[in-house]
């Protein structure tokens, strides 16, 4: 079965198209730069229709995001969605825990999008897109992904600890991140399902940004009290909802994938 995972060059893109390949799937991927992959910018309409013709994909994972552009995450994901449809693929799109305002409760995976930033709002409105394109479509909801260094997110921890990042690891916002491998795994088996729609996969432990700072400073033998840590309030910056977690139960019962809490997934620490 052919495969193409646009955004392969990314850390899910990446570890999809690998488990694709190693399931025995023929695997396209693209990257903005090429390299070993097809070069493709998804903001260009024509380009995405050319090379899903070419390709002719029976499967499509769309996992190309930029955190700061509308083009890319919302106007990129309906050409992504358009040329998959005209290609007769099965597509899922990978979403985000970002539609979401932000509330103590948890959400399911249903719940109308409540966006409250830009990032949130054109991955809401990529949502939108892709069901009113393709009502197959299963439109994943995903929190912070982690893994190993090519997770943004452990990045991220890794860079503040030495200095070479700026900022702090905020105390009060509460998350449910999931294993890069783990997420994956759950895509190919969704692709493979017929489950259409949104659907929440994320880890099942809600954490703050600073316990998995320090999770993952755990993994890495790094001094805890090297990770800066504070309250939102006092970071200065748009950081987006305090509180968004992620109902995965459908997807835990679903698949048999399991979907393990982010301290089992750093290591036990
Ligand atoms: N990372 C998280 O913690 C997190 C949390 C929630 C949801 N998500 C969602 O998960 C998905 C994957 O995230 P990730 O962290 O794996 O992403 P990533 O590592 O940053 O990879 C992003 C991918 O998008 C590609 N890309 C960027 N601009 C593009 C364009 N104009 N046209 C085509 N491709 C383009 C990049 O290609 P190049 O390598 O060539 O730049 C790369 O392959 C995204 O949908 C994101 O919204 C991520």
């Amino acid at each position: 079965m052919r495969w193409l995972v646009v955004g392969a060059s990314g850390h899910l893109g990446g570890e999809v198209a690998r488990l694709a390949s190693a399931a025995g799937a023929e695997v396209h991927g693209t990257s903005t730069t090429g390299g070993s992959w097809s070069r493709l910018d998804i903001t260009d309409r024509a380009a995405v229709r050319a090379l899903v013709a070419a390709v002719r994909p029976a499967v499509v994972v769309n996992a190309a995001y930029r955190a700061d552009s509308w083009a890319i995450c919302a106007d990129g994901a309906a050409h992504v969605a358009l040329a998959a449809a005209e290609a007769g693929a099965r597509l899922v799109h990978v979403s985000s825990d970002a539609v979401h305002g932000g509330r103590p409760e948890p959400y399911p995976d249903d719940a109308a999008p409540t966006p409250v930033y830009p990032y949130g709002a054109a991955k809401a409105a990529a949502e939108a897109a892709v069901a009113a394109i393709d009502p197959a479509a299963v439109v994943v909801r995903t929190s912070l992904i982690v893994g190993d260094e090519r997770s943004k997110q452990v990045r991220f921890v890794l860079d503040l600890a030495a200095g070479r990042a700026r900022g702090a690891l905020f105390t009060d916002m509460v998350r449910c991140p999931v294993d890069a491998g783990d997420l994956a795994a759950a895509i190919l088996e969704l692709a493979a399902a017929g489950y259409a729609g949104r659907i929440n996969v994320a880890g099942p432990q809600a954490v703050t940004r600073a316990e998995l700072g320090r999770l993952v400073a755990a993994r890495y033998g790094l001094d805890r009290a090297a990770v800066p840590v504070g309250p939102i309030a006092e970071g200065g910056v748009a950081a987006g909802p305090a509180e968004i977690r992620l109902d995965s139960s459908r997807a835990a019962g679903l698949l048999s994938t399991p979907l393990r809490g982010v301290r089992e997934a750093l290591g036990g620490a």
